[in-house]
């Protein structure tokens, strides 16, 4: 098992922090759906909101690292095989990904903070980083919510890529990104 990305294969770190990822988005997504769905002086809603944020912070450090990690290692190759669009597709997803992952969490710190409140972050309090402002609650809660519309959209499309390749174009693409699920041509006997 390699830790590092090489030219064909995400390296153990790179794919431990994408699986990480991938759970803490969708658990992020279903909290904050039901925040959005429930009175917000409502007992649940006040049992959420912390996990929403704490989580959601946590969401934007694990990609930081994630860039990071990216950026100092190679990044695997797709099939020479597959249109340049598709490769374009790809790409232009993953790097949507970071850019919403990244900007979700930083525009949720500021809507907290355009409500005037403090934020919670595993048990501490963040401090507010804007001044109170209804108009400013009202833009950053669309643009929020539109985000995270557009994450479920990109989700979609991802898997269903992801699964093409493993079901259809049968290459190794899912099985490079994934421990324990031996490549083809490597001993996988398929
Ligand atoms: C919330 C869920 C998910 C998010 C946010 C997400 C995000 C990402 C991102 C940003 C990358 C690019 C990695 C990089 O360039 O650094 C990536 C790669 C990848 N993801 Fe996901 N992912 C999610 C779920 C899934 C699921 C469920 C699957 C499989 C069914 C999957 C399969 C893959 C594969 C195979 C790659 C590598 C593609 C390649 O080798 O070029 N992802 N993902």
């Amino acid at each position: 098992m390699q830790t590092h990305n090489s030219d064909d294969r995400w390296g153990v770190v790179q794919q431990a922090l994408h699986w990480l990822v991938a759970l803490a988005v969708l658990v992020q997504l279903a909290v904050g759906f039901t925040l959005a769905a429930l009175p917000s002086d409502s007992a649940p809603w006040g049992g959420l909101f912390p996990i929403h944020t704490s989580l959601g912070l946590s969401i934007l450090l694990l990609m930081l690292l994630r860039l990071f990690w990216r950026r100092s290692n190679p990044v695997p190759r797709l099939p020479e095989t597959l249109p340049r669009w598709q490769q374009g597709v790809a790409r232009g997803t993953h790097w949507l990904f970071y850019l919403l992952l990244i900007g979700l969490p930083i525009g949720g710190y500021l809507l907290v903070s355009a409500f005037g409140q403090p934020i919670p972050f595993f048990g501490l309090k963040l401090p507010s980083l804007l001044p109170e402002s209804e108009s400013l609650q009202g833009i950053i809660w669309t643009l929020h919510a539109l985000g995270a519309v557009l994450v479920v959209a990109l989700i979609l499309l991802h898997v269903g890529g992801a699964l093409r390749h493993e079901w259809l174009l049968k290459d190794n693409v899912l099985r490079r990104m994934t421990p324990f699920f031996p490549e083809r041509g490597k001993g996988s006997g398929d």
